[in-house]
């Protein structure tokens, strides 16, 4: 009688677990599961928001459902430190059998995670960090960055300033990759057209709040302009510190677009007004796509969209096509990771491909100048550079 009680436990036992693991396998098969590895703490936290929201609203427009396949974002926060980063990622494919991860925002993260994703052949759309290398020496099949590249943005802004008369500049940025890549490419580019750097600081990264020190260094070079990158807390503590320094009364202000985003102009305010920077996207597009985007945004969260709502969008728009590319088929990595390189949106920033020889976004950057608006400072277009893309140096697919 034991034997016999023995046996039917051990049977109804075996049943249930094959019964669950099949049950769970095919409701992962009509799941289309997305990761992200962006900061939902720390520094960046509005920017990883902001992205998530954004990519959120372009799977809303389809029901959140692609060829009859649920989609599901798992979210990973990063914090903005490489180690968590790698850890989350590594949980985020192991355990959770994410489909595509999206992330990160950090150059520094992006470094961190780029042999994982590569490794296990994880299909990564990068919706900001610009690191070069990973669409130069260490591009991949499996890597398509959306949003630019760090030399992108700023290479253009180099020679347009030395083209408009300023002849000297100051280079302040935080110390990580991002902050060294970015000076970099303005500063070959200015000094290619005659332009001279006449110093540089690189601020302690996710700690610095007082910029007095270094804003008395900048003002003492008696430069044409100081030539910056920040975002997050450090942009909007940067802006506010230097206008009540009065910094804007000897030199211009200018750099990397992301110091005056509109995500930190409400906390910004008037301070921001006179700042000239490059950017892949500014609400004063003016087209039928961008009226668009920027109502639902403005419906859907009650705010201005900024550079990274729209690559989070397009983020989402670039999964969404890709998959119906595939008829939702997402079985082999490898396809779908083809399929999202192959995609080309027009999209609030304007048309947007993917650079075979990089992975890299072409896209056009704008010059602008932060002006007085009817409620907030906005960014006016002074300048567009049209289809403006990395050199790639170095990469092979
Ligand atoms: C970066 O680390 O690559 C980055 C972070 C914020 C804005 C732009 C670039």
């Amino acid at each position: 009688m034991k034997l016999f009680y023995f046996f039917v436990k051990y049977f109804i036992l075996t049943y249930s677990i094959i019964y669950s693991l099949s049950s769970a396998y095919s409701e992962d098969e009509d799941i289309i599961k997305i990761g992200t590895l962006l900061p939902y703490s720390g520094v960046y936290t509005v920017l990883g928001e902001e992205i998530t929201n954004a990519m959120e609203l372009a799977f809303q427009e389809e029901n959140n459902e692609i060829f009859g396949k649920k989609i599901k974002v798992i979210r990973g926060d990063t914090e903005v430190k490489p180690n968590i980063a790698l850890q989350k990622g590594r949980k985020l494919i192991s355990s959770n059998k994410v489909d595509i991860l999206v992330g990160p925002v950090s150059s520094s993260v992006a470094l961190a995670i780029r042999d994982l994703v590569v490794q296990t052949k994880t299909p990564l759309i990068i919706p900001n960090a610009g690191a070069n290398i990973l669409t130069r020496e260490k591009c991949s099949k499996y890597i398509t960055r959306i949003s630019f590249s760090n030399y992108q943005i700023n290479a253009p802004m180099g020679k347009w300033m030395a083209k408009k008369g300023l002849k000297s500049a100051f280079l302040l940025a935080p110390d990580y990759a991002a902050g060294k890549e970015m000076m970099k490419a303005f500063r070959e580019n200015f000094e290619a057209e005659g332009g001279v750097i006449l110093g540089e600081e690189y601020t302690p990264f996710r700690k610095t709040k007082d910029f007095g020190p270094y804003l008395s260094r900048v003002k003492s070079s008696n430069a044409d302009a100081v030539y910056v990158f920040y975002a997050g807390g450090e942009a909007i503590n940067f802006i506010k510190q230097a206008h009540s320094f009065g910094l804007n009364k000897t030199m211009k202000i200018t750099g990397a677009g992301w110091t005056t985003s509109p995500l930190f102009i409400p906390a910004q305010k008037d301070a921001a007004i006179g700042f000239i920077g490059s950017l892949n996207y500014v609400p004063s597009i003016n087209t039928n796509e961008n009226k668009i985007f920027k109502d639902s945004y403005l419906k859907n969260f009650g705010r201005v969209p900024s550079e990274f709502a729209v690559q989070g969008y397009d983020a989402g728009k670039v999964i969404i096509e890709a998959i119906k590319s595939l008829s939702g088929d997402i079985s082999k990595k490898s396809k779908l990771a083809e399929a999202i390189n192959n995609i080309a949106v027009v999209g609030p920033r304007g048309p947007l491909t993917i650079d075979k020889s990089s992975n890299n976004v072409i896209q056009n950057i704008y010059i602008f100048e932060v002006v007085k608006g009817n409620t907030m400072p906005t960014l006016k277009i002074l300048d567009t550079i049209e289809a403006v893309k990395d050199p790639g140096t170095g990469c092979n697919l």
